[in-house]
């Protein structure tokens, strides 16, 4: 079983076994979160790719605790440079061990920039992720749009898929439908909509036409609400 919790956007904790994955860890300046930074402890942090809805307090957060960090290998050498240590660096169809699960590295088409004490820099391509842990596998899909090759991510059995709804700077509810089916996860869990204007979307009317469209089931959280994987 996973404990999942919801930030806002698209951090997300995995809990199971006494470990912690935290994904995308946007918290500090995340209007819908409800939590803050300080209060993460998680064992393994994921970053799918450097905007600041997705890198967020993962400097921080991993410097305080000493928890690994698995991103792009140029994520990764940004990170060491500010100071962050335990690192594991990853690259596209390779897989890299943490503690308590796995986590592949799969495309996402999207940019990756972000701007640094005043400087515009754009490092790594944005990646999803293939998630193996507490006995479940979770598609962690990142700021993606729709793409064709979902289908060979499908084909590895996912559990839970986690896919973007937002529209405007990644697929939209129509094109996330087509991606739940493409994937044929069991359960599909939705976010990156309502944490800022341009990213409105009706979560339920989602749920409604993915139950009514594909096999998989929708799982529909508030920031702060949590959802047990059994
Ligand atoms: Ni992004
Ligand atoms: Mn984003």
């Amino acid at each position: 079983m996973i404990k999942l919790d919801y930030i806002g956007q698209s951090a997300f904790t995995l809990e199971a076994n006494g470990k912690t994955v935290l994904l995308d860890p946007f918290v500090t300046g995340n209007p819908v979160a409800t939590i803050s930074a300080d209060s993460l402890n998680p064992t393994t942090i994921l970053i799918s790719h450097a905007h600041g809805d997705h890198l967020g307090d993962a400097v921080a957060i991993a410097k305080r605790t000493g928890c690994v960090v698995i991103t792009l290998v140029e994520i990764a050498e940004y990170l060491s440079e500010k100071g962050v240590e335990n690192l594991q660096p990853g690259n596209f169809g390779g897989t890299v061990a943490f503690d308590g699960g796995t986590a592949k590295f799969v495309p996402a088409w999207h940019t990756s920039s972000f701007t640094d004490d005043g400087q515009k820099v754009a490092i790594g391509i944005p990646a999803g992720f293939i998630i193996r842990f507490g006995g479940k596998t979770i598609y962690f899909a990142g700021d993606t749009a729709l793409f064709g090759d979902m289908k060979l991510i499908g084909e590895e059995g996912i559990d839970l898929a986690i896919l973007p709804i937002g529209d405007n700077y990644t697929m939209g509810p129509a094109d996330a439908i087509r991606a739940a089916r493409l994937v044929g996860a069991t359960f599909v869990l939705p976010c990156h909509y309502n944490t800022f204007p341009l990213i409105q979307q009706d979560a339920a009317k989602f749920k409604a036409d993915l139950e009514a469209q594909t096999e998989s089931k929708g799982i529909v959280l508030s920031p702060g609400a949590s959802y047990d994987l059994v």
